[in-house]
Formats: C-alpha cells, sequence, structure tokens
C-alpha cells in the first residue's frame, strides 16, 4: 500500500466533526477503496476544551489555522471553518503556498475569491475541491466536471438552499405564515449564524455561481446573479399558486445563450407534479441539462453532517487516488470571463391582484397587460367579502421589462387595490 494521506482538518464544528467520525468509523473501507490510509494528523478549532463527542486526542492540536495549513506532515489541509474571508481564506492561502491540496466546503469563500484561489493553487500544481460546498451531499460538482465533461451544458436550475425549501413548503403544508415557520427553521437549528445569507438567497447565490462556472466555463461572476430572497412570499401567494397548478421555491437559474450568461436566484414558481414541485423539506435538487444527455435530476440532502462530510470524504478520496482534475474543471487561466445577460429569457408569468368588484374592472388589467405586449393563458377570480376581489393571471411568455411596464400600467388603474405581486413561472 502507498504512503497515507496525511489531513490537517480546520474548523470542527458540523462539518469538521462529520469528516472525523467517517474517517475513525470505516478507516479500512476508504484504505481499500484508496489503496492507502487515510490519516488525520493534526485538528484545529477555536476552543480547543469542549467536548464534541469524538476522540480528538490522537491528533495534534493546533490554534492556529495558518499554522495547521503549513504543517510539513500534512499532505492536504480540509477548511471546514467558514466565512469568505478571515481565517478560512488566510488557512487555504497559506496551504497552497506551502505546497497542500485544500479541500472545502466554502462555498462564500470562492464564490467571491475562487478565481484568485484556484489560479494560485495551478501555480503551485496542487488542486481545490469543493464538492462539499454546493448542494450538501449531492455530487454535482463531479456529476459536471467529469460524468458530463462531453456535453455542452444548456442550463443548470435547482432548488440549492435547504432552508428555504422547509420554510415555503412547511408554510403550504401547514397554512402558517413566513414569520412563524421561520421561527420554527431557526429552532430547528437550520438558519446560518446570519439568516439573511438564507432567506436573502445570498447562500444559495453562493452555490449557483459555483456552478455556474464549472457549467460554463466561466471565471466565477458571484457579483453578476440577480438574488432576490423568499421574504416577501405570502401564504396567500403559496396557496393561490397551488391552485393553479404550481409551487414556489427559491430557484437558481444558470444559462448561457447569445444574450450571455444569466445567472437568477429568485423565488419561481414550477409545476407542482414536477420533481422540483415536489422537493419538500430541506432538500435540495439540481437539474443539469447538456447538449448530448439530454435532462439529469440529482436530489439529496443539501445540509447537515452526514451529507456534507461525504462530500468533503469524495474529495478526500479522489486526491488519496491521485485524481487531480482542476478547480473548476478545466485550468483557472482558461475560464472565460462571463458576460452578464442583460435581460432574461422569457417566460410566463402569475400575477396576484386584488380588483374593486365593478363593472369592467378586468377588462381594465386586460388593456393594461395588452398595452406592454402580454398575452393572458389562464384567469381566475375568487370569491370574496370584502369590496375587493381577488384575481390571478397566469401569462404566455414576455418579458421581465414588459412585466415592470404592465405593473406601473396597473397602478394607474382606479379599480387596483394594493400593488400587483409578479413571481416568474420556470419551465423545468
Ligand atoms: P460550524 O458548525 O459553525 O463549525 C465551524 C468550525 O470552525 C467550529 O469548529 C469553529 O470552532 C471553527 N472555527 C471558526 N472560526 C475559527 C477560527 N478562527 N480558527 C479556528 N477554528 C475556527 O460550521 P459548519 O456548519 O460545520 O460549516 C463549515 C463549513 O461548511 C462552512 O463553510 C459552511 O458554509 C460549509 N457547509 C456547511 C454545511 C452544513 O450543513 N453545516 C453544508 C454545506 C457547507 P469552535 O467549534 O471551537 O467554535
Ligand atoms: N444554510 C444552508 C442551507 C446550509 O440551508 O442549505 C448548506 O449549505
Amino acid at each position: 500500500m502507498s504512503q497515507p494521506l496525511r489531513l490537517g482538518i480546520a474548523g470542527l464544528g458540523t462539518v469538521g466533526i462529520g469528516v472525523v467520525k467517517i474517517i475513525q468509523r470505516q478507516a479500512d473501507l476508504l484504505a481499500k477503496r484508496a489503496g492507502r490510509e487515510i490519516e488525520i494528523v493534526a485538528v484545529s478549532a477555536r476552543t480547543r476544551d469542549k467536548d464534541r463527542g469524538v476522540r480528538l486526542n490522537a491528533y495534534d492540536w493546533e490554534d492556529d489555522p495558518v499554522t495547521l495549513a503549513q504543517r510539513a506532515d500534512i499532505d492536504v489541509f480540509v477548511e471546514l471553518m467558514g466565512g469568505a474571508d478571515g481565517p478560512a481564506k488566510a488557512a487555504t492561502e497559506a496551504a497552497i503556498s506551502s505546497g497542500k491540496d485544500v479541500v472545502t466546503a466554502n462555498k462564500a469563500m470562492l464564490a467571491l475569491h475562487g478565481q484568485q484561489l484556484a489560479t494560485a493553487a495551478e501555480a503551485k500544481d496542487r488542486v481545490i475541491r469543493f464538492e462539499a460546498a454546493v448542494a450538501g451531499g449531492i455530487p454535482v460538482i463531479k456529476a459536471l466536471g467529469e460524468g458530463l465533461a462531453g456535453n455542452e451544458i444548456e442550463r443548470v436550475v435547482g432548488v440549492m438552499n435547504g432552508t428555504c425549501n422547509f420554510i415555503l413548503t412547511q408554510m403550504e403544508s401547514t397554512g402558517s405564515s413566513y414569520q412563524e415557520i421561520f421561527d420554527q427553521a431557526a429552532a430547528l437549528g437550520y438558519l446560518e449564524a446570519d439568516p439573511t445569507l438564507d432567506v436573502g438567497g445570498i447562500d444559495a447565490a453562493h452555490k449557483l455561481a459555483l456552478l455556474a462556472s464549472v457549467a460554463f466555463g466561466t471565471k466565477v461572476a458571484f457579483d453578476d446573479v440577480q438574488i432576490e430572497g423568499i421574504e416577501r412570499i405570502s401564504i396567500e401567494d403559496i396557496t393561490l399558486a397551488a391552485d393553479m397548478g404550481f409551487r414556489i421555491k427559491l430557484l437558481g437559474v444558470a444559462q448561457m445563450s447569445g444574450r450571455g450568461l444569466e445567472q437568477r436566484m429568485s423565488p419561481c414558481l414550477v409545476p407542482a407534479n414536477s420533481p422540483l414541485g415536489q422537493l419538500e423539506n430541506a432538500m435540495n435538487m439540481v437539474v443539469l441539462e447538456g447538449n448530448s444527455v439530454g435532462q439529469i435530476v440529482l436530489r439529496g440532502a443539501g445540509a447537515g453532517e452526514g451529507p456534507t462530510a461525504s462530500a468533503v470524504m469524495g474529495d478526500v478520496m479522489d486526491i488519496a487516488r491521485g485524481m487531480r482534475l482542476a478547480t473548476f474543471g478545466q485550468p483557472a487561466k482558461t475560464l472565460a470571463d462571463a458576460r452578464p445577460a442583460t435581460t432574461s429569457i422569457p417566460a410566463p408569468y402569475y400575477l396576484r391582484m386584488k380588483l374593486l368588484d365593478k363593472p369592467g374592472a378586468l377588462a381594465k388589467i386586460a388593456t393594461a397587460l395588452g398595452a406592454a405586449g402580454i398575452s393572458i393563458d389562464r384567469m381566475r377570480q375568487y370569491g370574496h367579502t370584502d369590496p375587493s376581489a381577488p384575481v390571478l393571471i397566469v401569462t404566455h411568455k414576455t418579458s421581465p421589462s414588459a412585466i415592470s411596464d404592465a405593473i406601473e400600467g396597473m397602478k394607474e388603474i382606479d379599480v387596483m387595490v394594493d400593488e400587483p405581486v409578479a413571481i416568474r413561472i420556470e419551465t423545468v
């Protein structure tokens, strides 16, 4: 058997402890598969004397993750601390400059600094692997970078934040408000330390930007992702969308076309009977579309100790086996500058509005839509007790700018109560 692969692990929280447990629990299995032992040499976290529920005394302890990353007796630096900058970035840079490979679950760091870190790693003939950073236990980076390497990728669509999917699906199944389910998600420990990363769509946008880079051979362009969170989604929209045969998801879409690279992370309607529509609770799903393979649907746990540690270990095992793939699927210097799309590909829209129940009210709305060049596919008016009637419209495909124009036009109409709600319908 070859020499052991020696790891230094920085971060002993949910994911770090998950990795330690896998290595302790199934060392023989890993060694047989890799053809060498996987050995933890040293670990680092903030608090040394915390009880973490696993034996750590066989490993050296480093207070400073940078010192850990530079140790001469490790081959791979496993970064599981988190944070876009600070110790995670400093230690990753230190690991690369001292000749270590890096495995990380840190989507925030790679979304903001991926190009710089990948370039530095390649200059040192080192690899950075990040399967756990995107969709937790789902091996989507491997699927894109390896199994689908012979395809031109046409579109990547997915639910990439388990917390948001939990909130949206629980709102629908219990009929509770956004705030009630948000509080439950907090009590269950689902939320990031800064919950706006989850519900504001930023965490999922980090993941989408990484997927887009691997899918389209472009530099990570997180700043170009159009981001909208789920805070404005009401129980009324969830219920009425369901009545029209849809579910609302925080959906990531990355698509390359003649318009450029479109990257959107926003609430969208999807058909309730589609695989994405049926995704419940904290699960993730990524749909990949390639020019030869067609459509592939990957579903699994997007977070948590076991699933995320599983993805980290997949990367560790690749390194142990001598697989040395470029960080984003091709050498960093060959990644193109993504030209951001200035407009989105047309799509149908869901429009919800409240109208005063007066003769001619619907005709005025239809006129405003027509003036913006929007054609109506379906329309439904609900019974009501107050003077205003809830009205739902599903449009034929149209552009976001036409929807904005129509909404501006509708605001001028004397029968309109409140501003209309518009949500894109994604065909998957
Ligand atoms: P966590 O439970 O909060 O653990 C973070 C660990 O990092 C803790 O052990 C902490 O030490 C240590 N740490 C923080 N700052 C440090 C510093 N300055 N020096 C040394 N150690 C430091 O986080 P996690 O959930 O395991 O997440 C780790 C990474 O995985 C993050 O990048 C996260 O985005 C990513 N990720 C997590 C999940 C998930 O389900 N949790 C899924 C996918 C990706 P103490 O324990 O002593 O405080
Ligand atoms: N906060 C993230 C989620 C954790 O809810 O999906 C996994 O990245």
